[in-house]
């Protein structure tokens, strides 16, 4: 293995991801693991040069205190103790330490090296997943997205054609967005790749659907019904690759925190389709996996992408799901990128789209009256997309914008600008 590890038990801190940044910025590999982590498993850990017992403010669960395992001090590491009541350990703190003091524990107390780089993270990651994989299959959902197309290269790098991903088009996808899949992982990097053509399934099912909720749940619940069936036709697989990323395993709650929101990627498999994960991006920050997947040779357009949501555009052609909208959705979508890459704001606004309301307004074209669609742009910035406020879009780009849309796309004869945070509106409008 290239990277020594320092290993961050959490006992009830808040700030486990603090922790581990901190000493990921002093160039050294850090990974969080709950206080439970037997004393075995902790062996079974490659290079680890020192353990964090990390304290805090969730330490009492269910009325009980959490502790570790006693044998994890027996294991011959340095062991550092923030906010945590025991007398067994090197160093004690009652807060996070400062930069020098942890230098000192990880470089002059447990020796480790700054050999903490995404060539060395691939590299180590390679070797771990080929260990728990053998020479067995992997299945991964690949939907284009940042984390499933970073695992993708990692998985392809680590067991080339032992791993077969799926690619479900269900229609609701950006324009282009499913042949540049095809494009990078079939053609390029000469992935086992299987395509899914489910566009008139998702949109049959769909049809009528107007509320919101019941979107989703259609979308999701279809999109687990479709792998399900691309996996049963598969023999021999024994894994399922996921692109897991820390912030999911933080939001889907710890063993000592609570859960946010429920989060999965492919959730919700039947019983019976039991697969050992492979998370090789579990320990990595957003930032890191795009940097990841650049050091795999992903292309850039594919890597800094900005978010989108799972149900894709069928919560942005709003109501009803009805071609003409949902190719109005995508042709407009395609121009505001396009424009605002243009205008070099692809780089700075977090996440821009448009949607199209279900309802006509009257409009004039050729000297006839028209009754048509309404195109509306949304543009934010967010930290967190908790709370989220409008990116003020320079006027002469926004009337190029309308300019294009009113004359490229079909059906519209109206454009408007989101002018809403969040709160009260969500970024999505469904
Ligand atoms: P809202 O609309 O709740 O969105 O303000 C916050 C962020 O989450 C994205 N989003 C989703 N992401 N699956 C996802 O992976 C979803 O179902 C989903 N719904 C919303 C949204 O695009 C925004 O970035």
């Amino acid at each position: 293995m290239k990277q020594d590890m320092i290993v961050i038990l959490d006992l009830g801190s808040t700030e486990n991801t603090v922790v581990a940044r901190q000493i990921r910025e002093l160039g050294v590999y850090s990974e969080i693991h709950p206080h439970d982590i037997t004393a075995e498993q902790l062996n079974e850990l490659p290079n680890v040069k020192g353990i964090i017992l990390n304290g805090g403010e969730n330490r009492v669960v269910d009325g009980q205190a959490v502790d570790v395992d006693q044998a994890v001090y027996a294991c011959g590491c340095p062991v550092l103790s923030i906010d945590h009541p025991t007398a067994k350990c090197q160093q004690r703190f009652a807060a996070i330490p400062g930069d020098e003091e942890m230098k000192k524990f990880v470089f002059d107390i447990c020796n480790a090296e700054p050999n903490w780089n995404m060539k060395n993270f691939i590299e180590d990651q390679v070797e771990r997943i080929r260990e728990q994989v053998g020479d067995k299959k992997v299945l991964l959902a690949l939907s284009g997205g940042v984390d499933s197309s970073v695992v993708a290269a990692m998985l392809i790098k680590a067991i080339g054609q032992q791993l077969v991903c799926v690619h479900v088009n269900h229609g609701l996808m950006r324009k282009n967005e499913s042949e540049s899949v095809v494009e990078v992982f079939k053609n390029q990097l000469h992935a086992n790749l299987i395509y899914v053509d489910a566009v008139e399934r998702f949109l049959g099912k769909l049809e009528n659907v107007a509320d919101p909720e019941q979107k989703r749940k259609i979308i999701g619940g279809e999109f687990i019904r479709v792998f399900e069936e691309e996996a049963r036709k598969l023999e021999g697989i024994d894994f399922l690759g996921q692109g897991t990323i820390y912030p999911d395993i933080i939001e889907s709650g710890t063993k000592t925190a609570k859960m946010v929101k429920s989060h999965h990627n492919v959730g919700g498999l039947p019983e019976d389709l039991k697969f050992e994960l492979v998370e090789p991006l579990k320990q990595l920050f957003k930032d890191e996996v795009r940097a990841c997947g650049v050091e795999l040779g992903l292309p850039e357009s594919m890597v800094y992408r900005q978010p989108f949501p799972g149900p894709g555009l069928g919560v942005r052609c709003l109501g009803a799901i009805t071609r003409d909208r949902l190719e109005a959705v995508r042709e407009s979508d395609a121009i505001l990128r396009e424009e605002f890459e243009k205008a070099g704001l692809n780089k700075k606004v977090w996440q821009y789209f448009t949607v199209v309301p279900d309802f006509k307004s009257v409009g004039v074209k050729n000297n006839a009256r028209c009754f048509d669609y309404m195109v509306i742009i949304r543009a934010i910035n967010t930290v967190d997309a908790m709370s989220a406020t409008i990116e003020r879009v320079d006027w002469d780009v926004l009337q190029r914008i309308t300019d294009r849309i009113l004359a490229e796309v079909g059906n519209v004869c109206r454009v408007c600008y989101d002018m809403s945070p969040k709160p009260p509106a969500t970024i999505e409008f469904e």
